[in-house]
């Protein structure tokens, strides 16, 4: 039988903010180093900044930009990044086992920012591992002063007259983590987190702050964690942060592609972990969650490559480097579908990362740039995912897997853009049936299919590559037909779906 839903004008999810369509730069592996910046790069601007990689950014839509970590973030020093860059000193990076050099730091995250547009918005991370109160504060007096103080000027002497104007800050990473360095329990991060946003607060009251939630639903911690801290910074942050990563374990591709189930699990457990500490304060306000790291990512594999070569603190190794498979990508984009789901909540979202480490963005020093298999739902979704998220209840045959017993076969949302179109983003989770399909949508003023493409290939293990980096690609499906208020099509097995009616 087909899957099937209905979509209505007055039934709607939430409006989506740009910023779900957020990514992640981080100081680990080749994400900066001849990542975004390659000085010498024959694409190369005069700050060193790869333009094939500016072009590739843009084109994939990504908007708010968090950086400099990750785990990245709990050890570093601010001030080694900025000034001239030849006075700058080389540090150890713990979290990576690596050596950062700081020749790429707070002014070229900016430049690069600036760069790419003005949908571009800087999120910063403070380092609340081995720093606290004061470093956040020089941070932001330093970032955000006009001007007339120590830290401003000196901003300004380092060729920087113009604040940087940053207003997305994250207190801290994964501080949960006991992998973290200067990891906390949730009472001590509880207390410094809210201390710290009180003083930031104090310079500039409309900064919004993303007190950090748990690094996963795994943890054991979990929920109890954000229930701790949200009741020592409910009045002083805006969100909480989530991260998830999902791999195939084992080879059970079925429960792989039903990932998305445990990510909209964790969001409305985290939903309901805020507003159960908001009811307990007898508090109006609503945390928002901000899922600032998120992605497909085989970490299995990579603490395997960990283990058979410890790092003796090189610069800028191959960390992370996931290369990305079909299936992979359908993962990805139901990934994004459960996200778009929950736009009344989910306000902030960053694909971990953004080029080179798990990344739908590659780069070979001095050589090429290239999509991987992601890159292509997340462009087409910060693309055409704009406007009201309508609400979908799906009826759709269901398969059985291991990890999250019977699951539906479609996945899907829409959202209806300012101009009155709809776009439905679909995933079929099966991996050998073709799923047909019937959308109602008599309550909308609907008449035509713009498009539809689909992401599916007779070999689901397709790659991008270096020396094939067209080898996957989105493909136009022609049969899709909308007649009488009812959308009729047939989803390819193991596909990513975007369609688009006007
Ligand atoms: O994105 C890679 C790492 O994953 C980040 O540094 C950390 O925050 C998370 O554990």
């Amino acid at each position: 039988r087909p899957a099937r839903f209905t979509l209505d004008p007055a039934f709607t999810v939430g409006t989506v903010d740009p910023r779900l369509f957020g990514s992640f730069v981080e100081h680990l592996g080749r994400c900066v180093y001849t990542g975004i910046y390659e000085p010498g790069h024959p694409t190369a601007d005069a700050a060193g900044l790869r333009e094939d990689v500016l072009d590739l950014v843009r084109e994939l839509g990504a908007t708010t930009i968090r950086y400099p970590g990750g785990n990245f973030v709990s050890g570093c020093k601010w001030e080694d990044s900025v000034g001239p860059v030849d006075e700058r000193p080389r540090r150890l990076d713990l979290a990576w086992r690596s050596t950062e050099t700081n020749r790429f730091g707070l002014s070229e995250y900016i430049a690069f920012l600036r760069r790419l547009g003005p949908q571009a918005e800087p999120m910063m991370a403070v380092n609340l591992g081995t720093r606290g109160v004061a470093e956040a504060l020089e941070l932001q007096e330093y970032a955000n002063h006009p001007a007339g103080t120590e830290l401003s000027d000196r901003r300004i002497a380092h060729g920087d007259k113009e604040p940087f104007g940053i207003r997305l800050w994250c207190l801290g990473n994964e501080m949960d983590g006991p992998w973290q360095t200067g990891h906390k329990t949730a009472e001590e991060y509880g207390r410094l987190a809210a201390e710290t946003a009180r003083a930031m607060r104090q310079i500039d009251p409309d900064l919004e702050l993303v007190a950090c939630g748990s690094s996963g639903r795994a943890m054991e911690t979990f929920a109890a964690w954000e229930a701790t801290v949200l009741t020592e910074t409910y009045d002083l942050v805006d969100h909480i942060s989530l991260h998830a990563y999902y791999e195939e374990i084992d080879g059970d591709r079925d429960s792989f592609l039903a990932s998305a189930v445990d990510m909209e699990t964790f969001i409305e457990a985290v939903v309901a972990t805020c507003d159960h500490i908001g009811a307990r304060l007898k508090s109006p306000k609503r945390i928002n969650l901000s899922f600032d790291e998120w992605n497909v990512w085989y970490q299995r594999r990579t603490a395997e490559e960990a283990t058979a070569a410890p790092l003796d603190w090189p610069e800028a190794p191959r960390l992370l480097e996931d290369s990305y498979s079909v299936t992979d990508a359908v993962v990805f984009g139901s990934l994004m579908i459960a996200l778009l789901r929950h736009a009344d909540r989910v306000t902030v979202a960053c694909l971990a990362q953004l080029v080179n480490v798990i990344a739908p963005i590659m780069t070979e020093p001095g050589g090429p740039a290239w999509r991987q298999t992601t890159f292509f739902p997340f462009a087409q979704a910060a693309r055409y995912g704009r406007g009201q998220v309508l609400d979908v209840r799906v009826d759709s045959p269901t398969y059985g897997t291991k990890t999250y017993g019977e699951v539906p076969l479609l996945h899907a949302t829409a959202v209806r853009g300012e101009d009155g179109t709809v776009t439905v983003f679909a995933v079929n989770r099966s991996q050998t049936e073709p799923l047909p399909l019937d959308v109602a949508l008599h309550g909308l003023d609907l008449s035509e299919v713009v498009e539809h493409s689909a992401l599916s290939d007779e070999d689901p293990e397709a790659r991008n590559t270096l020396t094939d980096p067209e080898r996957v690609a989105p493909h136009p499906v022609t049969a899709t037909r909308l007649e009488d208020g009812v959308l009729n099509t047939v989803l390819e097995p193991l596909s990513w779906n975007v369609i688009r009616l006007a």
